[in-house]
């Protein structure tokens, strides 16, 4: 099989150019070609995968032939050897120690946690008032994970980490200084600020887990107290830089998404006020004013499939990487040891071999059998395979549980003006925020705010 590259490919500089205008146009534009289409940036051989079961080829069937990629490598750099980034044996180690407060009763249990969060920041909008709505999302699931895995309070820290967080992503919009072997020594003021991100989120770390190490927060259940109590077959424990990339990874993983997830749904919701109207009608109707809970998630279908078609248009992890592990073939295409692979879910989401009119954001497209009728790797937000989020069943619970308390008291409506574009950097982020103007709903009665 021929494969094509994509387009914009120049002498030398290959798709520098192309990917540092416009990134996200490159790859959609791209992903139309062929299964699989080459990508030339001068420092490595990638290719873009556009085909569903290929993809499952590479996540799921022959997962052991890759790794992560350049990208998720140099991550490295923020989150050392934490789940996201670790390979072999000890990422299997790793995964079996977390995966028990990711299990679905345990996970159940923080809903509550989840919903108090979310009701006290609700009543502290007002009617009529301006906010960046990403910024109260980014702050109330930072405050969430950390109260539900890590038994910490860290509302005081949410700007911290905002402004660390921020520093170290611009470094992951830019291929080159992602790319280039030492980039990172010189000292521009990208890679200064950069630094000055991975310090300040390394504070917050390590002060959570000193406070919990004291005895001062936690219960005995939660995540940090199974990481610090876990010992080897030899009795040694996690060292301490094991902890912090554990606890950092998960932070940071386990925030930032949701809030992107939320985000996007705000913005989509107030350009489509048809599906808002649908979705206050079933908040009302099940909920009737009171908090959500656990055990109504299954009477909340459309607030469901209006998470679902919102990550669908804006995945917030809006493209997976792997690297050939060793000589591969896809397709009957000879890939090298090496070659980066790019999955990219931007594209594939908004492919019209699976979705009718791709563009267009209809939460119902979901009511039928439409899961059902797509192949496994047309729609997948939370990746695959043994790699595949380990969050996922949290997050979804979470951003419905945030969608069904913030949607039922207040109506956004977008600032006229307001620019509103993604920024593909680690993940899909709204490059200025999404800033809305409050319309408190009427006839419902006042939040109830319990005790935290
Ligand atoms: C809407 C929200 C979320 C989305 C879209 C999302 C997406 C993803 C994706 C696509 C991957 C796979 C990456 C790959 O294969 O290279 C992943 C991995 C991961 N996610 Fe999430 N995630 C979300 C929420 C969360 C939450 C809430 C947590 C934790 C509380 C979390 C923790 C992780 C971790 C630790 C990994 C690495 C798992 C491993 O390799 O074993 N994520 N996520």
């Amino acid at each position: 099989m021929d494969v094509p590259w994509a387009p914009g490919r120049l002498p030398l500089l290959g798709h520098v150019v192309a990917y540092t205008r416009d990134p996200l146009a490159l790859l959609l534009q791209a992903s139309r070609l062929g299964r699989l289409v080459r990508l030339d940036f001068p420092w490595m051989q990638s290719m873009m995968v556009n085909d569903p079961d290929l993809i499952e080829q590479i996540l799921v069937t022959d997962h052991r032939s890759f790794i992560k990629d350049r990208f998720l490598q140099d991550l490295k750099r923020v989150l050392g050897d934490g789940l996201l980034t670790s390979e072999g044996d000890f990422w299997l180690r790793q995964r079996r120690l977390a995966q028990p407060a990711f299990h679905k009763d345990r996970v159940a249990g923080y809903a509550r946690t989840m919903v108090d969060c979310a009701t006290r920041e609700v009543s502290r909008w007002r009617d009529g008032e301006e906010r960046d709505v990403h910024e109260d999302m980014m702050r109330v699931t930072l405050e969430i994970v950390g109260k539900t895995l890590f038994g910490a309070d860290v509302t005081d820290r949410a700007r911290e980490v905002a402004e660390g967080l921020e520093a170290v992503m611009a470094r992951y919009v830019d291929p080159v200084a992602t790319g280039v072997p030492h980039w990172d020594k010189l000292p521009t003021p990208l890679n200064r600020r950069f630094h000055q991100g991975v310090q300040r989120l390394d504070r917050l770390v390590r002060d959570l887990i000193a406070e919990h190490r004291a005895g001062r927060q936690g219960d005995p259940g939660d995540l940090l107290s199974m990481y610090l109590a876990a010992r080897d077959e030899d009795g040694t424990g996690m060292s301490d830089q094991q902890l912090r990339d554990e606890v950092l990874t998960l932070v940071l993983a386990g925030h930032e998404t949701t809030a992107i997830a939320l985000s996007w749904t705000w913005m989509l919701l107030s350009q489509h006020p048809h599906v808002a109207e649908k979705l206050h009608a079933e908040l009302d109707a099940v909920l009737g004013g009171r908090a959500p809970t656990a055990a109504d998630l299954p009477r909340l279908p459309y607030a469901d499939r209006v998470i679902k078609e919102s990550m669908r248009l804006y995945p917030p992890a809006w493209a997976i990487g792997r690297e050939a592990a060793r000589d591969v073939e896809l397709a009957g295409v000879p890939i090298p040891k090496g070659t980066q692979l790019w999955i990219v879910q931007w594209a594939l989401h908004r492919d019209g071999r699976w979705f009718e009119e791709p563009d267009r954001f209809d939460p119902d497209r979901w009511a039928g059998d439409l899961q059902r009728r797509i192949p496994k790797y047309a729609y997948f937000p939370f990746g695959g395979g043994p790699r595949m989020c380990i969050g996922h069943a949290f997050a979804t619970m979470e951003a419905v549980l945030l969608l069904a308390t913030f949607a039922q008291r207040f109506r956004m409506d977008l600032v006229a003006g307001h620019p509103l574009k993604p920024l593909p950097a680690i993940t899909l982020r709204p490059k200025h925020g999404v800033r809305v103007r409050l319309v408190r709903r009427a006839s419902l009665r006042p939040p109830e705010v319990r005790a935290p």
